[in-house]
């Protein structure tokens, strides 16, 4: 189950073409998130699918539960293999859009993003006003994640931990904000290495441009599946 999953940050549909091309390996699991879904659209989403990569649909839906709903309804008709909301959208949002999975009888798995990995506690607690810790933040999002029967969350590889102790060992983790120690953190900061990342029991990896500004992109994809798997 444990696999790396590469985010498509990308603006068009021929930069991604370009990209997957570089890799002979066609065995891949892809992040499209809102640059390319905003650029492309469904059609192309579908096209990746149809070509047998595997996707994850990184939209963070947050919005009122009958819009997320009615998204979440035609999004998950489409055969991506991971969609997801905002767990800040609260309980109630997520269960509708649990409810639309079920009523499609979709197999699409359905994620709620905690607290994004570019947020520090620092930021969380005097720009947004969220005065717990941001390690309390994150379980209090990822148990009410698991009460609206969601299947995981987005967070941090750092609180992989302390997520599995309180929703069991089958919640799905799916950790961005992963550099290898000599990389740059660009805009992250809670970040780890790949293998740190196993040790702390991530399930899924989610690997940007450390793999996509690479100039050998399946080499550095490569080093990522052997230091996670
Ligand atoms: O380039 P980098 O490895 O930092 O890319 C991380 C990817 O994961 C980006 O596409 C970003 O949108 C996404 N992401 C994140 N933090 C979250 C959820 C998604 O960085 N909490």
């Amino acid at each position: 189950m444990r696999d790396v999953i590469i985010a498509c940050d990308f603006s068009s549909k021929e930069e991604t073409l370009n990209f997957l091309n570089k890799f002979n390996n066609k065995n891949l699991f892809l992040k499209i998130g809102m640059e390319l879904f905003y650029s492309t659209g469904i059609d192309f989403v579908k096209e990746l699918k149809k070509e047998g990569y595997k996707i994850f649909l990184d939209l963070k839906l947050h919005d009122i539960p009958n819009t997320v709903y009615k998204t979440i309804k035609m999004l998950s008709n489409i055969g991506v293999d991971i969609i997801n909301v905002h767990a800040a959208g609260g309980i109630e949002m997520m269960q509708a859009a649990k409810k639309a999975i079920e009523e499609n009888k979709s197999k699409t798995q359905l994620i709620a993003v905690t607290q994004l990995t570019s947020i520090t506690e620092e930021v969380m607690q005097n720009e947004l006003l969220i005065k717990n810790t941001l390690i309390e933040t994150v379980i209090k999002y990822a148990q009410n994640t698991k009460k609206a029967n969601l299947d995981g969350i987005v967070c941090s590889p750092l609180e992989v931990k302390y997520v599995k102790e309180v929703c069991g060992s089958d919640f799905i983790c799916v950790t961005p904000g992963i550099r290898f120690l000599q990389s740059s953190k660009d805009d992250q900061k809670r970040v780890t290495t790949p293998q740190q990342a196993k040790e702390l029991g991530s399930t899924y990896i989610v690997v940007g441009r450390v793999i996509t500004s690479s100039d050998n992109p399946e080499e550095v994809y490569n080093i990522c599946v052997e230091e996670f798997k």
